[in-house]
This record gives C-alpha cells, structure tokens and sequence, in this order.
C-alpha cells in the first residue's frame, strides 16, 4: 500500500508560496506516493492544477488534501485545518513552534505527528533539510531590492556628464544567512558595504564577499555556542554596543539588520540615538521583524518614517518571492519526507537526531522539551 501526501493551499494573507512544487511531486510519485493537491494551490507560484496533473497529481478539494498520510504545508496550520487533519497522519511544515506553542498543543490533541521545519539541526546531514536558512537567504535578498527601491539615491559609483555620484554605503548587522546575501547582493548593486557581527567566526566570509568587517572596541570572544549560533549579550555589554554602532549606523544611507539568537526576542541594536544619527532619506529594512525588530522604532509589519529615514519591518519576504521560495522550501519538505519514508509508508524514527529534534508532537503528546516547558509556564 502507498502512503498519501497531501498539499493544501495556503490562506495566511500575503502567503503566496507552496508546500511542494510540480517537479518535487513528480519524484514523490515516482517514489509511489499518492499526491492530492488542493485545486488552486500552486496558483501564486503560477503552477497551475494542469501542471500538478502531468506529474501524477490528483486534484482534491480541501478536506481531502488535509486528510492525506502526510501534509505539507508552508504556514501553521489554523484551528479548522488542524481539525481537518488525520488522527495518526503526519504534517510537515513552519510551525514556530517557541512563539506559538498553543498550535502544537492542538496538534498533539488532534493525535498528529507534527514536524516542525524550524527544528531540523544545523549539521550537515539536515543540511538539504535546513529551510529555515533556505528563506532567510530569499529574504537576504530581497530586503536588499527593498532597500534599494525604497532609497532616493544610486547604489553604484557613477561616472557621468552631470558629475560623479558616490556610492550608496550599506551596513549589514548580523552576518548569518540572510546578512551574508545581503552583503552579495548589496554588492553586486554596487554598494559600499560593511558588516557586523558578534561571532568574529564570520569576519572571512564577510571580506571574502566584498564587505568590511566592522570593528567595535567590544569583548565577543566565545560569542559562539556549539551549534555555531550566537549567544546574548550581557546587559550592560548590549547596551555597550548600541552606542559603538551608532556613528556606524549614521554614516550608513542603507542598514539591514538581521541579527537573531534562536528562541529569544530580537537583540536591539539600533536605537532612537541611532536612527536620529542618519540622514533623511536613509533607509532600514529591520528583517528581525517577525521577532520584535533589531531596530527600536520597528512595527512588525509596518514602514515607519523618523525624521525622514524610513524603517521596513517586513513579515515575510520569501511569500513575495513565491517562485524560488516554493521551489527552495518544496526541495526541503521533500528532503525531510524521504529521509523517512520508503515505498510503503512514512515512519517515525526517534533514533535519529534530525527526526527527534524536529518532531514536536507524536502520540497524542508534545515530545519537544522546549515547547512542553513553555505551555507549563
Ligand atoms: P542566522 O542565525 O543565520 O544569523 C543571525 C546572525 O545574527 C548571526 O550571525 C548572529 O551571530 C548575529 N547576531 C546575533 N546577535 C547579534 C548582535 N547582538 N549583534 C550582531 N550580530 C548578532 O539567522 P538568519 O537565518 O540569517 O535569519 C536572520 C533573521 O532574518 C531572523 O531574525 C529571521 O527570523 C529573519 N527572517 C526574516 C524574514 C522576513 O521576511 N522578515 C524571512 C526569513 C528570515
């Protein structure tokens, strides 16, 4: 017997990505999977339902693609589509699961074994997994297009009749995935660029893209834990470090920030002094939006205008890159799906590191410590 997945179509305002693209469909089939796409679903990826159809898809309506063995989706699943799913089925999928810990109580209740993209390890067996980094380096991108619309000057150096036109100068705060496409793309653009980060791991791969590195008179040896994230700032070392990036942050007529520590609210690292330090017209596209902003004027979702700099606190990026962002996003899902299952069926395998840190609920129960202790509290 086959194992159905299903792929229903996303409904969160501004998702304009799918779960599984056509191409990522037809090496599931090939594999003897059933797959039932929700009718419209790749509609704003602009795959229509006749593309799925060539690749082996049936097209179902809604109660039947949430009912499927296994359910790929983009976005956490809302109450009505937790309650459309199979009690023992699988779902894969974005669940935020340390902001939003209730959608994977309702998970568990619902007797689902729930996956969660965000959880897979960063080690380099998950790697063709890890679409967390996949979006962040769409949203790297893009934050920079978003900038370089948004700013009233060239990015490039320019020699004309009419005179020559400086370069835009650039700064990208946090260096992680989405920094480091940033800094490719603000260069490519022909910005100036310089960044900065506390884990000084970073400063080769910064230069070797074009960039500065910038240097603060600030202590951040061993700012590293194991899994190569970056550890908090002490208070009075944060605070610290607000004040040294300001004549940085001033001189800067771009600033993107990405700066994030996995589970914890964003650091601030551009403050009122900050802002009030750059030129009107200078623009901040602050991606640390979703988690409450690296910048303190930022409104998740929202631009802002203080004292003419305007400040992008955009929410999702990737949803606005919904070709490539699906087709990266789909190449995980599809990475997670075969790593555990065969011809037949899906299975769970606790034994393994990558399933056990992205399973959250399983059972009837949530199995993630960090999401349990959270819904206790
Ligand atoms: P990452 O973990 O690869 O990079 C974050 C970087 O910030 C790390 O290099 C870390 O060392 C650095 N950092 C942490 N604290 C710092 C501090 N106090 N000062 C300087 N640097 C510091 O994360 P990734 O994947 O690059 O994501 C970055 C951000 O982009 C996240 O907040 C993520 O949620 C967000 N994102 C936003 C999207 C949107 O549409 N708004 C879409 C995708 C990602």
């Amino acid at each position: 017997m086959a194992f159905s997945v299903g792929i229903p179509a996303e409904t969160a305002a501004g998702e304009r990505r799918v779960a599984l693209v056509p191409d990522v469909v037809a090496r599931l089939v090939k594999q003897g999977a059933e797959v039932a796409v929700e009718a419209g679903a790749g509609h704003s990826a602009y795959h229509p339902d006749a593309e799925y159809e060539e690749k082996g898809a049936r097209i179902v309506d809604r109660a039947a693609a949430f009912g499927a063995d296994v359910v790929a989706k983009v976005q956490p699943p809302d109450d009505e589509e937790i309650g459309l799913l199979k009690r023992g089925g699988v779902y894969v999928g974005f669940l935020s699961p340390l902001d939003r810990p209730e959608v994977s109580e309702k998970l568990a209740a619902q007797g689902v074994t729930a996956l969660s993209m965000e959880l897979v390890p960063r080690i380099s067996r998950a790697q063709k997994m890890d679409a967390l980094s996949a979006m962040s380096g769409v949203a790297g991108y893009k934050a920079v297009l978003l900038a370089a619309d948004a700013l009233p000057k060239f990015f490039p150096l320019l020699t004309t009749a009419a005179g020559t036109v400086r370069p835009a100068e650039a700064l990208i705060l946090g260096a992680g995935v989405a920094g480091l496409q940033a800094i490719a793309t603000a260069r490519r653009l022909g910005a100036r660029v310089s960044a900065y980060d506390i884990r000084d791991a970073v400063r080769e791969e910064v230069q070797s893209l074009g960039a500065s590195f910038v240097e603060l008179q600030l202590e951040v040896a061993g700012m590293q834990d194991e899994g190569g994230y970056a550890k908090a700032l002490a208070d009075e070392k944060a605070r610290r470090q607000t004040e040294l990036l300001v004549p940085q942050i001033g001189k800067s007529d771009v600033v993107i920030t990405t700066a994030l520590i996995p589970g914890r609210p964003a650091p601030l690292l551009i403050t009122e002094a900050a802002v009030a330090a750059m030129k009107p017209g200078s623009v901040i596209v602050d991606l640390a939006a979703p988690n409450g902003g690296n910048c303190a004027h930022t409104q998740p979702g929202e631009t802002v205008v203080v004292n003419g700099v305007q400040i992008f606190g955009p929410l999702n990026l990737p949803g606005a890159m919904s070709v490539h962002a699906s087709q990266m996003y789909a190449r995980t899902v599809l990475a997670m799906i075969q790593e555990f299952s065969d011809e037949e069926s899906f299975t769970p395998n606790f034994e393994d590191e990558i399933f056990q840190s992205a399973c959250v609920t399983h059972g009837g129960e949530i199995v993630n410590e960090r999401v349990r202790g959270l819904l206790v509290s």
